[in-house]
């Protein structure tokens, strides 16, 4: 019997909620596959902090490097909204990609036809949508030094460093066009290149990559002018990849096209199989225990895990249409609810995906 480590970290607020619902359909594809999936629990954000003072405490470091493969909640929750910043939950996660190299952050955002109707946008702007967008994930102004808030004849000025080496963009770039290559070929790099060096060289090297594929058609296009060309023609963007801080932007940005944050997971890749998985959205600290939010985006992320981390393609794809199959019967979260609907909890919508996959 195939066996894999999985590292849960749930983290604050609704993020151990909607975890326990994705292990839950990790679990009966366990069964239905014949793999046995092994959890370890470890704290990460608020929650470490509580315990050990430290939002990204060594242990749970090394649980997720010896695992094969990081199921995360969320972090984060307003009770910490006053730390320092170097001790706050956020800064567990930028830790956690640093540690464990996960340089490419793979971001889908795709329109269920049967939720069409909860996109904020007109159906026919965002049906059929299918956008994968990859963002660098440990580079850019996130991580550039020098940065800091010095004071200068008596006033204060913070700066950060927006910094790219090559290396950094060609490996993320080769990503890109990988993942082109097994969607429509088709790759969109987002970038500003018309007022920052940084951003001159990303395009130059990303254009020198794409020799090495010479089947994907590679546009180029400003970052003002993606942000509104995703809510004015989605359809038209297949795979974007751009650099961490816009990448941030464009991909809670693309979130609404589906019409929910609930619904949209993610991939943290490194150059090894070991990844780290977790739905998009924050804690929620406020729902917590609530039984309300959705559990959908996580159980995608499981979905995404079989697929990037495990090889399991089949196990992935038998998710993806427990979950289409699940929407196709009626049953919502309060969140993509709509009258004539079958209003569901969290628990019950996990439920109803993990008896779906056995079936
Ligand atoms: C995300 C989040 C994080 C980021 C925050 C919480 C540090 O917004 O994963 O997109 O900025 O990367
Ligand atoms: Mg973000």
């Amino acid at each position: 019997m195939k066996s894999f480590n999985i590292a849960l970290l749930g983290g604050d607020g609704t993020g151990p909620d909607v975890v326990a619902e994705g292990v839950k359909v990790l679990d009966a594809v366990g069964k239905k596959f014949d793999i046995d999936f092994q959890y370890e629990k470890a704290l990460i954000g608020g929650c470490a902090y509580d315990e050990f003072h430290n939002p990204l405490p060594e242990v749970t470091i090394n649980i997720a490097k010896a695992s094969d493969a990081v199921f995360l909640g969320a972090v984060g929750d307003w009770k910490y909204d006053t730390l320092p910043p170097e001790v706050r939950p956020e800064r567990a996660l930028l830790g956690i990609r640093k540690a464990l190299n996960l340089f490419a952050n793979l971001r889908p955002a795709r329109v269920f036809e049967e939720l069409v109707s909860s996109s904020p946008l007109k159906p026919e702007l965002v049906s059929g949508v299918d956008i994968m967008i990859i963002r660098e994930l440990t580079g850019d102004v996130y991580f550039g030094c020098p940065k800091g808030v010095e004071s200068k004849n008596g006033k204060k000025i913070g700066f950060n460093n927006m910094i790219y080496t090559e290396d950094e963009v060609r490996r993320i770039a080769h990503v890109a066009f990988r993942t082109a290559m097994k969607r429509s070929k088709k790759l969109c790099s987002v970038d500003k290149a018309n007022v920052l060096d940084v951003s001159r060289l990303w395009r130059e090297i990303v254009i020198d990559v794409s020799k090495e594929y010479p089947d994907v058609e590679l546009s180029h296009m400003y970052v003002d002018n993606a942000a509104m060309q995703l809510i004015r023609a989605p359809k038209q963007f297949d795979t974007i990849v751009t650099g961490n801080i816009f990448g941030d932007i464009l991909s809670d940005e693309a979130s609404m096209l589906p019409g929910s944050l609930g619904l949209l997971p993610s991939a943290s890749l490194s150059d090894s199989s070991l990844g780290m998985y977790e739905p998009i959205h924050g804690s929620a600290p406020d729902l917590k225990g609530k039984n309300t939010v959705n559990p959908i985006a996580t159980i995608l992320s499981a979905s995404m895990m079989l697929k990037y981390s495990f090889g399991m393609d089949d196990a992935s794809a038998e998710i993806e249409n427990a979950v289409k199959s699940v929407l196709k019967s009626g049953y919502r979260t309060p969140d993509i609810y709509v009258d004539g609907m079958q209003k569901v909890g969290t628990v019950q919508m996990g439920d109803l995906i993990a008896e779906q996959v056995l079936k």
